[in-house]
């Protein structure tokens, strides 16, 4: 077999890529001192997406919605999954608990557990419906937690709900949950 590198020029070669070998291989020279992955976060997209709801109302936007609306708009977006009334479907009851707390097979409704409704208006806006998250109005998801309110005996049916009224609520279950400060 005939050695590649016997020329004088064959060596030279070599030599040279032996040497430029490290340069090769060594990481890149860091033009800052962050990763350079991904975009400049967009302004607009955060703040869409900054959706929470406080239990003292921070965070609700403007809007009203009634009972009588939250009761089509659920019969429309929410009833195929949780039953008309919140209960008997296939998704979880929001409605008609029985079972106590203190029961082993508690039933922990909106009525029965939540501790704020203020809870309501975050989770609907952020995750309902479930096959079409994000695409319900500010005044629509004040009504469906009016009707849902009012399914769970805790405000009348002639109830508006809005930034000032929904934090102002106190529900069943408001101390049974202890607060680590
Ligand atoms: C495609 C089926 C589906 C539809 C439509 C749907 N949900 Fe749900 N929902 C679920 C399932 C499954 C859960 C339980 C899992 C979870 O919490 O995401 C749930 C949970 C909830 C809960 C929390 C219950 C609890 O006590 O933890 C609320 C409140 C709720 N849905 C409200 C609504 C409202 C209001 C609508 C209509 C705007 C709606 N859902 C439409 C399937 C659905």
């Amino acid at each position: 077999m005939t050695d590649w590198y016997r020329t004088a020029t064959e060596r030279v070669l070599a030599l040279v890529l032996l040497a430029l070998l490290p340069a090769c291989t060594a990481p890149a020279t860091p033009t800052t001192d962050r990763p350079q992955l991904g975009v400049a976060a967009d302004p607009d997209l955060l703040g869409r997406q900054l959706l929470n709801v406080f239990p003292d109302g921070r965070g609700l936007p403007p809007g009203r919605g009634t009972v009588a609306d939250g009761a089509r708009l659920f019969a429309q977006h929410c009833a195929g999954c949780h039953g008309r009334d919140g209960r008997g479907g296939s998704a979880d009851e929001l409605t008609g608990a029985t079972r106590p707390l203190t029961s082993v097979d508690a039933d922990k409704t909106i009525g029965s557990y939540w501790p704020y409704a203020t809870t309501l208006f975050d989770f609907i806006r952020r995750t309902k419906p479930m096959n079409a998250p994000g695409t319900l109005e500010a005044d629509e998801v004040y009504a469906l937690c009016a009707w849902l309110l009012h399914a769970n005996g805790i405000v009348q049916a002639d109830a508006v709900i809005d930034a000032h009224t929904l934090p102002a609520i106190r529900m069943p279950n408001r101390d049974g949950f202890i607060r680590i400060e």
